[in-house]
């Protein structure tokens, strides 16, 4: 079991515990973060079919009173208003106080929508995050944003809202699809690019088999992702500069998974697409990365993406859209060098080619 802990720019901490296997430590935790008796919680349904079992287990260890669970379907159309209103009515409705802890188990998706529904409940109750998927371990659990989509867009409705500790245990990674797996591992592969080679080369070094096979690759691998973020948000925990690093590869990503309609691209596989798409704009603004290194995770994702090839127009029309960019145009996250990330109002010349070498790499 590890622990790190992560500061927010208010000067306070919380604690984010790593294991595998690693129920037995879960009390010890509990009282160290919370202490409560009672708790409500805030459940992905397949992770509960899956896991309900080990999960009741870590919980009764801690002699906890579940007041009120709610359960989360799959998929993004449960991050809004209606599982929102229930969460809170649920809440209400069983005798949560303003120190009852919310207690939120699942994907990203279950803890935007845990998290702020906790942020919401009396101006706001204590958080625990228990991530269950490699992307929540990595990114979404850490770093205080919690959202709900509207018909908008997605997280158009939300709050910077950090938890009181964030416990990770590996063991339930095992039944993610590979989909899943690989939307956290391209964000591991961010890291490598914004932050820290060393990371990079650590995955580079074993294939997806082998990374899902080790728990204390995984564990250290988590351990980097957990520290990176937290550094980055850190220092920008309400998101007025730094924190944009973090988008590296997504402004090209996420126009191609609009065009696909959110259908044709997992965001893992868009996020993958779009960083080799920013790694060209990198180089044609005089980076000199090998692009055929990132090339070489290509088999671990299913991409399609050809029919995109006589729609740039389209993709360049969507990420003038994106919240980031400007009146001046499209911003970017690229890198100078491997940890030297920078921002820039990218010419559109410089975007169409980086999305043309994109689909000749993946053709
Ligand atoms: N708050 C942030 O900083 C932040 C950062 C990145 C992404 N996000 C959000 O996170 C969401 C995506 O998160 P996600 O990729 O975890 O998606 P998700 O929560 O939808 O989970 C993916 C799938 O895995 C299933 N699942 C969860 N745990 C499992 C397990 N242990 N075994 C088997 N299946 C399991 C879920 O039921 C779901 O079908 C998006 O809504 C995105 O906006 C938030």
């Amino acid at each position: 079991m590890e622990e790190l802990q992560v500061e927010t720019t208010q000067g306070e901490t919380y604690p984010v515990a790593i294991g595998d296997h690693c129920s037995e430590g879960f009390p010890a935790f509990w009282n160290r973060i919370s202490g409560s008796s009672k708790a409500v919680v805030v459940i992905d349904e397949r992770v509960k079919s899956l896991h309900g079992d080990s999960i009741t287990h870590m919980l009764s260890l801690c002699d906890l009173e579940i007041l009120y669970e709610h359960q989360v379907p799959s998929g993004e159309a449960s991050k809004g208003w209606e599982h929102l209103r229930d969460i809170i009515d649920g809440a209400l409705n069983h005798g949560l106080l303003r120190n009852t802890p919310v207690i939120v188990i699942g994907g990203g998706v279950t803890g935007d929508l845990g998290g702020f529904a906790a942020s919401c409940l009396m101006r706001g109750v204590p958080l625990i995050h228990i991530p269950t998927t490699l992307l929540a371990m990595v990114d979404s659990s850490i770093g205080g944003k919690t959202a709900i989509n509207h018909t908008r867009g997605k997280n158009l409705v939300g709050a910077f809202y950090q938890p009181q500790g964030v416990w990770m245990d590996t063991q339930w990674l095992k039944t993610l699809e590979k989909r899943d797996w690989v939307n956290g591992m391209s964000e591991i592969l961010k890291y490598g690019y914004i932050a820290d080679r060393k990371v990079f080369d650590q995955v580079a070094d074993l294939s997806l088999q082998e990374i899902r096979q080790q728990p204390d690759t995984m564990i250290d691998l988590i351990r980097q992702s957990v520290r990176i973020k937290a550094e980055i948000v850190n220092q920008d925990t309400k998101e007025k500069g730094l924190r944009a690093v973090l988008n590296f590869g997504h402004t090209f990503g996420h126009a191609m998974e609009a065009l696909g309609d959110y259908g044709d691209l997992a965001h893992g596989e868009a996020v993958y697409a779009g960083m080799i798409a920013a790694l060209e704009a990198s180089n044609i603004r005089g980076a000199r990365f090998e692009v055929q290194k990132l090339l070489s995770f290509k088999d671990w994702y299913d991409i399609r993406i050809n029919h995109f090839k006589d729609r740039i127009d389209e993709l360049i029309a969507l990420m003038k859209q994106d919240k980031k960019s400007t009146e001046n145009g499209i911003r970017l996250v690229l890198v100078h060098d491997w940890a030297r990330p920078y921002v820039a109002v990218t010419d559109e010349g410089v975007i169409r080619t980086s999305f043309q070498r994109l689909f000749e790499h993946l053709s």
